[in-house]
């Protein structure tokens, strides 16, 4: 199904020419002016390559898009991405291969996090524009390398930081923007990953440093970086705790995956992927290729990563946040507070406080996943002054593609490139590097217990104010 308009192409062709320096549009744009389609390949045709960057883009913008590579590891998953996204593109199993028979104008990266850095490089080296999901990469020497790849390179990389779209947390960035409780001096920063949600980083690669670089990378990058944009400030130092005392080794019992363990009937963590044929068609009936398992056990003995985490940030600008991130809540959601000089902006979601509101817990992860819109009732936003007033700020709550955060990094991308960005949501290499520092710096704190200074990771100096 295609949606987008021709209208939508020449808007896009004067605005994205008009717009000179940005992200990859200019040279999209040059592509569109030449009434062509913007030749993508994707390499990664998991659950977030086939559906969000592969069927939603072929969707969506299928007039001004098209996919001429796609390439994973495993044979079956590439074979049936290409069948769900729609495309009769070629399939590479070799990366290489396929850079060097197709001819892309951009590049799109969504592999296991471990693996990024290789073809944001190699991508770049070629002069491809990419887009490379979160976390840009999992260690500081990695990170390192893309900046220097991307300084070589005559393209740049843009990272997937959608959840800065979500308008919940954008109501937060105008408040901030406008000091609407004056200067900030310290912030409480606290998300809640639910038993089925939390559960699910324990079931496959996540569960490894050396695949997702903790959740203090993987997911955590996701919080940096809309600390980073809130605060418009880069981290200097942090001091971070971690433990695994709650999946992994620490329970009696265990199984190589639900589907065949023993012990169904009894674990609370029980999780039968069958019930779902799109995730079968994707994971379970390609197992035989390369042994990746969805359905892992989270009592497996060799997870690696911490299931709770805290870590003290200090920035530039002299805020101290504390955070933290728990794997193992009743409920998804999270709490933050700024602490102002003239006031204080408390923000919840997903606290189920209303006696009137039931969510379903289990399924709230997929919700979030799909792209199904939805919007209904009002995130909470609640601002104190000193001396003063309350006032609740109200926005609407969308539920799916990330709270909307998806789709409006989509259209920043593909449809308005040109659009005014007075609050800054577009997110670079910078972003992506800062964001995973704070996580790599707090993993390096948890294993070496001593305070880790940003600026002994990578040759980026931390700044103050980071417009
Ligand atoms: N922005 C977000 O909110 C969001 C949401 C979900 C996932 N993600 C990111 O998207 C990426 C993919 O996540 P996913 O959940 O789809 O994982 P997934 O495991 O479903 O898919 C990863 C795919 O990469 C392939 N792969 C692994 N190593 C490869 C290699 N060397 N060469 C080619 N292919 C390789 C695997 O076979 C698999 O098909 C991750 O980086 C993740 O952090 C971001």
């Amino acid at each position: 199904m295609i949606k987008a308009s021709s209208s939508r192409r020449n808007f896009i062709a004067t605005s994205a020419i008009a717009a000179g320096g940005l992200f990859v549009h200019p040279s999209l744009a040059h592509i569109i002016q030449r009434n062509e389609k913007i030749k993508i390949v994707l390499v990664g045709t998991g659950i977030r390559g086939n559906d969000f960057w592969g069927k939603r883009l072929m969707d969506e913008y299928g007039d001004i898009i098209e996919f001429v590579g796609l390439c994973d590891i495993n044979e079956g998953r590439l074979a049936f991405g290409k069948e769900y996204i729609g495309t009769d593109c070629k399939t590479f199993l070799d990366f290489d291969e396929m850079m060097a028979n197709t001819k892309p104008d951009l590049l799109i990266v969504t592999t296991v996090d471990s693996t990024h850095d290789e073809f944001i490089i190699k991508g770049l080296d070629l002069n491809i524009a990419v887009f490379s999901e979160k976390p840009m990469t999992t260690d500081e020497k990695k990170c390192q390398n893309i900046l220097d790849a991307e300084r070589r390179s005559e393209k740049e990389i843009i990272i997937g930081f959608n959840y800065r779209y979500n308008p919940h947390y954008t109501k937060l960035k105008e408040l901030l923007s406008t000091n609407r409780v004056g200067k900030i001096t310290s912030v409480d920063f606290h998300w809640y990953l639910n038993v089925y949600h939390g559960a699910s980083y324990f079931r496959r690669w996540h569960g490894y440093k050396d695949k997702g670089g903790s959740l203090l990378v993987h997911k955590a990058t996701h919080h940096f970086d809309l600390l980073n944009w809130w605060l418009d400030s880069d981290p200097v130092e942090v001091k971070a705790y971690g433990e695994l005392e709650h999946y992994g080794k620490n329970n009696s019992f265990r199984g190589d995956n639900c589907r065949s363990c023993e012990h169904k009937d009894s674990c609370k963590f029980y999780w039968d992927i069958t019930t779902s044929s799109f995730l079968t068609k994707l994971y379970t009936d390609n197992e035989k290729y390369d042994g990746y398992v969805r359905d892992s056990c989270v009592w497996r003995e060799d997870i690696d990563i911490y299931d709770k985490m805290s870590a003290q940030i200090k920035y530039a600008n002299g805020v101290m946040v504390n955070y933290s991130l728990t794997t193992y809540s009743p409920y998804e959601g999270m709490r933050i507070a700024f602490n102002g000089f003239d006031g204080r902006i408390d923000a919840w979601d997903g606290i189920p406080w209303r006696s009137d509101e039931k969510r379903i817990q289990s399924s709230l992860h997929e919700q979030e996943m799909s792209q199904n819109d939805e919007e209904q009732d009002f995130e909470e936003i609640f601002v104190a002054d000193n001396f003063g007033e309350y006032e609740q700020v109200k926005v609407l709550r969308e539920r799916a593609g990330h709270g909307g955060g998806d789709k409006r990094l989509q259209d920043k991308i593909f449809v308005d490139p040109k659009a005014a960005d007075p609050l800054k949501h577009s997110a670079g290499s910078r972003d992506g590097a800062m964001s995973i520092l704070i996580g790599i710096a707090a993993r390096k704190s948890i294993e070496e217990n001593r305070v880790v200074r940003i600026e002994e990771l990578t040759d980026l100096k931390p700044s103050a104010t980071r417009s």
